[in-house]
């Protein structure tokens, strides 16, 4: 049976709350103060915890503060005043689930505690990903093992579970809105609807009655009843994609929305409840747009609870021969084939300034894939890259031309460096390279003893 504890010091506030929770199957403890939750937290850890931010020992930050570490097997839950929703996004991120106004909304409360026994059937599914993310360098559908992504993968599995609204940043084609998708998959919501809304591409007539929906008659053509994308995706995910070009008096709409958890359609007079988690996107520097008067500050801050930020992919060219086997192996998959990349192309890839990050990697490889017989050699990636590798000297590559004398030198250094990268992993290292274990025990023969 799955145990709650109310904290909250309004004794009539505690009383209906912890009556509520125990009708939905929870055993429930009470405490009206830090001092007297402290004393609880200590006999037993629950699995929820809804806690009031306004003690009068001290405040709910206070428990917070001592849970840390704890909110992994516990869902924390906290309860503010509506005017002071600041103080609620500073305790999601602190790693709280959830939280709720006060006058506190039983059908809302009623939804989140249900909604929480599934978050926690998540936990371990989670660290499970977590760990096999250390073994295999990927998580999800997301490759790279480098520490920056391990960082990332770390975020993504503390947040998605919960509703916090993410912003996720970044370079183009560093990952975005696959991390976004991630977050949906990896969340309670991830049989519910996950919807994609480009800021950029929807024309600003129609923008509004796309995201709130129209009643009938609002416009003229609005001939039936539309319900946006809001509505579509209630109980899912919304991910508004490049939201530094959302119309500056749809951002106050929006954040309306989001403050009071309900849509209203254009033309219409009620409010509709929803209950939907927002990813936002953008590759530009949101608060230099704040700054330039193009972006509210207030909806930022509002979306950006839990932000992360994509490292660009030359910060992390480790990551490059584990993405481009990862490529490669989806096109022979589609295509049923068997083509390989040969170190020597591999080390070209690493040495690549990339722009356009991943994606512009992944073209490069598909394009090659074409080109390429059997084995994606340098010479299929030549009019590809001709004009793009760094100019000699330039430094942050593994291999930079100048130091280059030959080939065998060029696949000498990428296998023993691949070999550092895994620890002395050899097979780790053949599968990153795209070798047999094999012909790497013949290489490293040749190379000697150091
Ligand atoms: N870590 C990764 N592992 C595997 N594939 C990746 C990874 N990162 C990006 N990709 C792939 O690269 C391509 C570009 O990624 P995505 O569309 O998520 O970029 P983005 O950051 O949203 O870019 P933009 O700002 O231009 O919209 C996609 O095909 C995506 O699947
Ligand atoms: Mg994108």
């Amino acid at each position: 049976m799955l145990h709650a504890l109310v904290v909250e010091d309004d004794e009539n506030a505690l009383g209906a709350m912890a009556e509520l929770v125990a009708d939905e199957g929870f055993v429930v403890e009470t405490a009206t103060s830090v001092r007297a939750a402290r004393s609880r937290l200590l006999v037993q850890t629950p699995d929820v915890l809804l806690l009031d931010l306004i003690l009068p020992d001290g405040t709910g930050f206070d428990l917070i503060q001592d849970l840390q570490g704890k909110t992994d097997r516990m869902e924390v839950v906290v309860i503010t005043g509506h005017a002071s929703m600041a103080t609620a996004i500073d305790a999601l991120r602190h790693g709280a689930s959830d939280y709720l106004t006060k006058p506190v909304d039983v059908a809302r409360l009623k939804r989140m505690l249900g909604n929480l026994a599934r978050s926690r059937e998540l936990r371990p599914r989670l660290s499970e990903l977590r760990r096999r993310a250390r073994e295999l360098g990927r998580f999800g559908a997301l490759v790279g093992s480098s520490p920056a992504m391990e960082q990332v993968y770390e975020l993504v599995s503390r947040v998605a579970p919960s509703s916090a609204s993410v912003l996720v940043t970044g370079e183009s084609g560093t990952g975005k809105e696959l991390v976004a998708e991630t977050l949906h998959q990896l969340s309670r919501r991830a049989g519910s609807p996950y919807l994609v809304i480009n800021c950029g591409a929807l024309s600003p007539a129609l923008i509004e009655s796309e995201l709130f929906g129209h009643e009938r008659g609002s416009f003229t053509g609005a001939d039936r009843i539309h319900r946006g994308y809001f509505e579509r995706a209630n109980g899912g995910t919304l991910f508004l994609d490049e939201i530094s070009e959302m119309p500056l008096d749809l951002q106050a709409k929006l954040l309306r929305v989001l403050e009071a958890g309900a849509v209203t359609r254009v033309g219409g007079e009620k409010s509709v409840e929803i209950d939907v988690r927002i990813i936002a996107a953008s590759n530009r520097d949101l608060d230099a747009r704040v700054a330039e008067g193009k972006f509210r500050g207030d909806l930022l801050y509002r979306l950006k609870v839990f932000p992360i930020d994509l490292p660009p992919l030359h910060a992390r060219a480790e990551d490059i021969p584990a993405l481009a086997h990862h490529f490669l192996r989806e096109l022979n998959r589609s295509e049923g084939t068997e083509k390989s990349l040969s170190t020597a192309a591999l080390a070209i890839l690493q040495r690549c300034p990339w722009p356009g990050n991943v994606r512009e990697l992944k073209n490069v490889v598909h394009r090659a894939f074409i080109l390429a017989e059997e084995e994606i050699g340098p010479s299929s990636l030549a009019p590809e890259l001709s004009g793009r590798l760094p100019q000699a000297g330039q430094t942050g590559s593994p291999t930079t031309p100048t130091e280059l004398t030959t080939l065998a030198e060029a696949e000498r250094r990428l296998i023993l460096a691949t070999l550092a990268h895994f620890g002395g992993d050899r097979r780790k290292a053949a599968q990153a390279l795209g070798v047999s274990l094999r012909t790497l025990y013949n290489r490293l023969r040749e190379y000697g003893p150091e």
